[in-house]
């Protein structure tokens, strides 16, 4: 069940608020982040603070940009990081905004004006480079995301899913699981926060 809403934090309005169990309650709101509208709830950053913190990553590989602000925060973390942020979507509705930090951290230049399925054979072969790879699916069709570039997971690379639980979930895509032998990553933690945020590690 969804209800469009008014952020907690920045008093902005944001997108539909997603229900869980019997509560709107804070941590399904979608957030900001430095001001600006991420689809995201704040819950989603503790998680990809908890892995991206502790991981050796070269490069984070985002699949629907949206209106770019979460890619800021990934596109930071890749500089601290020194790995390579590719952001992709094909913008029909939404665009980045060009915001003072957008510009700042040049995310126009991360930015692929791209259908992810046309172009999915190239984003295959930036997953395949050395070193690992995250790949991020927060497109308009998770499943179909998954399944398109989980066969291209190295060992040690992470494909990591917005909206699990709701637009994707384990009785959905098990035999992927199986398949490409993925674990799943920081489930007590997924759970605990209760973010839909489904992280999984190519064994
Ligand atoms: C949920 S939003 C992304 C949210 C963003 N990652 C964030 O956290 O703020 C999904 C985006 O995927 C894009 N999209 C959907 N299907 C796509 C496709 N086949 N190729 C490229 N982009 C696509 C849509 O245009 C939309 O902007």
């Amino acid at each position: 069940m969804n209800k469009q809403t008014i952020s907690p934090y920045s008093k902005i309005p944001i997108g539909p608020s997603v229900k869980h169990g019997k509560n709107f309650a804070p941590n399904t709101f979608t957030c900001t982040f430095l001001g600006e509208s991420c689809q995201q709830t704040f819950n989603a950053f503790f998680i990809w603070e908890k892995l991206l913190c502790k991981l050796d990553f070269k490069r984070f590989i985002e699949l629907g940009t949206a209106l770019g602000n979460m890619s800021v925060y990934f596109k930071l973390f890749c500089i601290n990081r020194n790995a390579k942020f590719y952001t992709y979507d094909f913008g029909r509705k939404n665009n980045i905004t060009g915001t003072p930090v957008q510009k700042f951290v040049d995310l126009k230049g991360s930015c692929n004006k791209v259908d992810i399925f046309v172009y999915a054979k190239e984003i295959k072969e930036i997953i395949s480079k050395p070193g690992i790879t995250i790949i991020l699916c927060d497109g308009g069709d998770k499943v179909h995301e998954l399944r398109t570039f989980a066969p291209s997971l190295k060992k040690g690379d992470i494909i990591a899913c917005h909206d699990w639980g709701r637009d994707i979930k384990t009785s959905i895509i098990q035999p992927e699981i199986n398949k490409y032998n993925l674990k799943e990553l920081l489930q007590k933690e997924r759970k605990e926060l209760n973010t839909a945020t489904g992280i999984f590690i190519k064994k």
